[in-house]
């Protein structure tokens, strides 16, 4: 299946819509979502979460604002997936991550309505690029391509098949060069300095 990112931005409402499970919905992360988001982690990526490189471009700072979602089954949270300003070389961009779904809720779909919602808000807040590490299979349906990454590197050891990009705007990675760095606002600028919030990758 081959997604566009026009196609994301036309129709994510709808495709979201689509898939017949009406209790399932994604919503912008509070600090009560915290504890559980954690353990989802934990439990997705193991205590070595943390080790990633791109953990160095996350840890200190707040996500973007508004990109910062959970899935929720009722009240349950089975999903997650944050978004966060960068500088790729001297271009602003998102960095993608982590996203993960809960075992049981895996292979239903979700975690493509998770990602379609992000980069549909990733869109609509008027970003250029995003960036990742991930599995080139799973993320190259919706654009994202090493092609856009050649010139940048990251802040740390990655497999390189598996820095992936991807322009909102035409053109926006085109020359991109150098280190990607954080750009996010620092984790005490808001949520009252909640401790839960900071630890929270
Ligand atoms: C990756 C993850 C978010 C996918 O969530 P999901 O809700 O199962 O995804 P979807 O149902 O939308 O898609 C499932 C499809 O993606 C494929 N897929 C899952 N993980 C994949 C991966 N790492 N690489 C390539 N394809 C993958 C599955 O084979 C499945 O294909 P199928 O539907 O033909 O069986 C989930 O497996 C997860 O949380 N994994 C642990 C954390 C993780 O690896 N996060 C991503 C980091 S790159």
């Amino acid at each position: 299946m081959t997604f566009i990112l026009n196609e994301i931005a036309m129709q994510a409402p709808f495709f979201i819509g689509l898939a017949g499970e009406p209790d399932i919905r994604v919503a912008e992360e509070t600090p009560a979502d915290v504890g559980a988001r954690e353990n989802l982690l934990d439990a997705a990526f193991g205590p070595a979460r943390r080790e990633k490189t791109a953990e160095r471009l996350r840890e200190g700072r707040l996500p973007a604002q508004g990109l910062a979602l959970v899935m929720k089954d009722s009240e349950q949270l089975v999903g997650t997936l944050r978004m966060w300003k960068i500088l790729a070389g001297e271009t602003p961009a998102l960095l993608l991550g982590p996203l993960a779904i809960a075992s049981a809720y895996r292979s239903r779909g979700l975690g493509r309505r998770l990602t379609a919602e992000a980069l549909f808000r990733a869109v609509a807040a008027g970003h250029n690029a995003i960036l990742l590490v991930g599995d080139a299979p799973y993320y190259e349906p919706f654009g994202f391509s090493r092609r856009h990454t050649l010139g940048l590197s990251l802040p740390g050891p990655v497999d390189e098949a598996r820095f992936l990009g991807l322009e909102i705007k035409p053109g926006a990675l085109k020359g991109a060069k150098g280190l990607v760095a954080a750009a996010g606002a620092h984790d005490w600028e808001a949520y009252g300095g909640s401790a839960d919030y900071r630890r929270a990758a």
